[in-house]
């Protein structure tokens, strides 16, 4: 079995209106839209690190409107299916884009939608040091242990692909990186603190 090839798209993608993301693409839009609206802050650049169907790539750049438009994405069968003119797209995984030399660019805003239960500890720990310097904010989604045991007993669904952690862990490994600033969205330590942040509302800074 390769990868994230067919196997896997045919398994967890078969009912895709249920799945955060794809089903749910413009709640997910007008939420940071909104958020980003209210603290005046402006995304001239995205990428989207693991961008499966390309959904939620294509509706930020959308809502956005950011002038340069990126993303990665390690499986062949679902690379090829993305057709976004003007995007800079590589099929390539968070770890090779990670030590890629060749990538100077600084994002305003990275997407990280359900990909880091896939990818180990000794990766992530060699990722989310280069992931806070190369962006400023992270959209993030992730499912912890509890959220898997709950698709398991309500939905009988399990992700045999997945590496399963808890809130504890992921805390862990993001927090010397990154400050979380309101549900799913990260602030690089590397850029900004409570002295600098362009994010007004000081006491949701965790
Ligand atoms: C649950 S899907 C999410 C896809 C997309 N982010 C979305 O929200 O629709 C997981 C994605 O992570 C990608 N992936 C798995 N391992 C990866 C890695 N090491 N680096 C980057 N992407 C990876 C898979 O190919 C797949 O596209």
């Amino acid at each position: 079995m390769k990868a994230f090839e067919k196997e896997y798209w045919q398994t967890n993608y078969s009912d895709l209106k249920t799945i955060d993301g794809i089903g749910n693409v413009k709640d997910h839009s007008r939420y940071v839209s909104a958020y980003f609206n209210l603290e005046g802050f402006e995304a001239e650049s995205i990428i989207d690190l693991g961008f499966g169907m390309g959904r939620l790539l294509k509706e930020f750049k959308r809502v956005l409107k950011p002038r340069r438009v990126a993303g990665i994405e390690p499986s062949e069968y679902i690379f090829k299916k993305l057709k976004l003119p003007g995007a800079h797209l590589r099929q390539m995984d968070l770890l090779s884009w990670a030590q890629d030399p060749k990538e100077k660019w600084i994002y305003d805003l990275a997407i990280l939608n359900s990909v880091l239960q896939y990818i180990s500890n000794k990766d992530l720990k060699i990722i989310l040091p280069i992931l806070a310097r190369r962006s400023r904010y992270l959209y993030l989604t992730v499912p912890t242990e509890i959220e898997y045991q709950r698709q398991k007993s309500e939905l009988s669904f399990k992700d045999d692909w997945a590496i399963i952690r808890s809130q504890k862990e992921y805390l862990k490994l993001l927090r010397p990186h990154f400050t979380f600033i309101s549900s799913r969205m990260l602030e690089s330590k590397h850029y900004y603190s409570s002295r600098n942040t362009p994010f007004q509302d000081l006491l949701f800074r965790f």
